[in-house]
């Protein structure tokens, strides 16, 4: 039982930046698995351009995302679980968290603007991961740039090898279809933004005449031509590859007019990973094993501010998960029981009685977990891989309102938990800081620490560039680094010391200074080193 709900689960993110398409796909995606059955039902779902500061746009864009933050679906035969990432870039933590939970990623490329910033960063994540990429080149319908070029950006610009499976005949007004390498098969354009299934000609040999019939005689003169290319200079698609996150396939389609959808979710669902086995501080934990664990990657807060349960939502890495037994909790060092998890179909929510590695379960929290928190069945152990990296923004924050002064920590400290932004206090002062990537998060604090907390505050700007933890094997130069910098050194959630250098400046003589002391840009330094360099990089950027 368990190896077939093993080999049959599907756990993945679309990922891209804004606007290339990945709502749309989702879309077409769930209208195959017939999970939704109108086009628009996931559209609400994304926090659009307009919204930049609009906190009340974003309360309700919260209130519908809890429904479509993980996305379950069969097709045949195979559960398919998408995990929603948010494209807007104020929200690229709470994306990178995400990309934790899965087992690969689609990344969605728009044909007319190639790789863009967050194409750029989310690859970097899913690099430093090792994560199986497959990548959808959409919008075909529009004039795009050489199918060729964008390869080679793709190759350059993502570090990655390609390979597509299939390939675009025109683009634009001459778009007139793909022909599948894989299958040797020819899927016809039709725009149509209804239609499910689309005309598919075998055609073995692209030498047959067959294909200047369907085609024209010019179109498929230069198919041939550019077929022979692929196979010389592409290496031949090796499945391992992928797996191995060496090798990306592309697939070419316009999501809005459901094309190259199918070839894209059949070819997915073949060759896409199923559970892997994942680290944990004690040793890896394979998805076949007996007993249960799983971790905990976002966290939901009820949106009625009368309430303030939470829903956490919990990736399962091993073994089977049960309804109303009890697990270990490992950081609170607590068993705790579960009355109503819940898996999520498509839009909708249901209380199940068990669920397996890959699935995805919520579980109602009152306030016991935070971020990366790890269950199991008594094993002390915590799973490895859920950084936190350094924010890009940091403000002081200042209370308002000195009656509430214990509303505002209470808030700010589960805001953290929550992963909306990242807390620091300095204990000179006891002054908090607050950590964001983005602008929008600020607005999202402020607004729900007065209406769910109560708490009035002002979040001030500060003069500091970066967050960096830092190690040294040199105990004596910690120690006088930790007293020398004493003003510009505050404390994680984890009571991990972190330097915040206020310019580039400040951090290259630090460095000088004290050659022994090794600083990164994420929490999970002593773990993965490839990981801190890629992020490393990822920060300069
Ligand atoms: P995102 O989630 O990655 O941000 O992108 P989303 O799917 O919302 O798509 C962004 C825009 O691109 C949308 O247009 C969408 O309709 C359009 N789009 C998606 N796929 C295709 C495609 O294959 N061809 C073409 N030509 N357009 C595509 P919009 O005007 O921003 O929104 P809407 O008014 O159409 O909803």
């Amino acid at each position: 039982m368990k190896k077939k709900e093993l080999a049959r689960r599907r756990t993945f993110g679309i990922i891209s930046h804004p606007d290339a398409g990945k709502t749309t796909l989702t879309e077409k995606l769930l209208l195959f698995g017939g999970a939704i059955h109108t086009a628009g039902a996931v559209k609400s779902n994304k926090i659009t351009k307009t919204a930049t500061s609009d906190f009340m746009e974003i309360e309700k864009q919260r209130g519908i995302s809890v429904a479509t933050s993980v996305m379950g679906f069969e097709y045949n035969n195979y559960k398919i679980n998408i995990l929603d990432t948010p494209g807007h870039k104020d929200f690229a933590e709470d994306t990178y968290r995400t990309l934790t939970a899965v087992d690969s990623v689609i990344l969605v490329i728009d044909c007319v603007k190639g790789v863009e910033e967050q194409t750029r960063k989310l690859m970097n994540v899913c690099r430093m991961r090792s994560i199986p990429v497959i990548i959808f080149i959409n919008k075909l319908d529009r004039e795009g740039r050489d199918p060729f070029s964008l390869l080679d950006e793709l190759e350059s610009e993502l570090g990655i090898h390609t390979h597509p499976l299939t390939w675009p005949i025109g683009i634009g007004l001459r778009f007139q279809g793909v022909y599948n390498l894989y299958e040797r098969k020819l899927n016809l354009f039709s725009p149509s933004k209804t239609r499910i299934s689309d005309d598919i000609i075998a055609i073995g040999n692209l030498a047959s005449p067959k294909l200047d019939e369907h085609i024209g005689s010019d179109s498929a003169e230069k198919l041939r031509e550019e077929t022979a290319i692929i196979e010389g200079v592409y290496e031949p698609f090796n499945k391992d590859h992928y797996s191995d996150a060496y090798l990306a396939p592309v697939f070419f389609g316009s999501a809005i007019n459901n094309f190259g959808v199918k070839e894209l979710l059949d070819t997915f669902v073949e060759i896409a990973p199923s559970p892997q086995p994942r680290e944990t501080n004690l040793r890896k934990v394979e998805p076949s094993e007996d007993v249960f664990s799983g971790f905990i990657f976002k966290i939901h807060a009820n949106l009625d501010p009368n309430h303030r349960d939470r829903i956490a939502f919990c990736r399962v890495c091993s073994g089977r998960f049960e309804r109303n037994k009890y697990y270990y909790h490992t950081r609170l060092e607590k068993e705790i029981r579960f009355a109503t998890p819940t898996s999520f179909m498509a839009n909708e929510k249901s209380i199940i009685d068990d669920a397996w590695p890959g699935d995805v379960i919520g579980l109602y929290d009152t306030g016991f977990f935070k971020i990366s928190d790890t269950l199991t069945e008594g094993e002390q152990f915590v799973f490895k891989g859920i950084p936190r990296f350094s924010p890009e923004i940091f403000r002081q924050l200042i209370n308002k309102n000195p009656f509430k002064a214990k509303q505002l920590d209470k808030g700010i400290r589960q805001l953290s938990d929550e992963g909306v932004a990242q807390l620091f206090l300095r204990q000179q002062g006891n002054i908090k800081i607050v950590g964001t990537v983005g602008e929008m998060q600020f607005e999202v604090i402020k607004f729900r620490l007065l209406h769910e907390y109560g708490a009035e505050c002002d979040l001030q700007p500060m003069n500091i560039h970066k967050a960096y933890w830092f190690t040294s094997k040199n105990s004596e130069q910690y120690e006088r680094f930790l007293n020398l910098q004493n003003l510009h050194i505050a404390y994680d959630k984890d009571n991990h010391p972190v330097f915040l250098a206020e310019g580039s400046w400040s951090f290259n003589i630090a460095q000088e200074m004290f050659p022994e002391i090794e600083f990164h840009l994420t929490s999970e330094f002593k773990t993965n080193e490839d990981a801190v360099q890629s992020i490393q990089q990822w920060g300069e950027k």
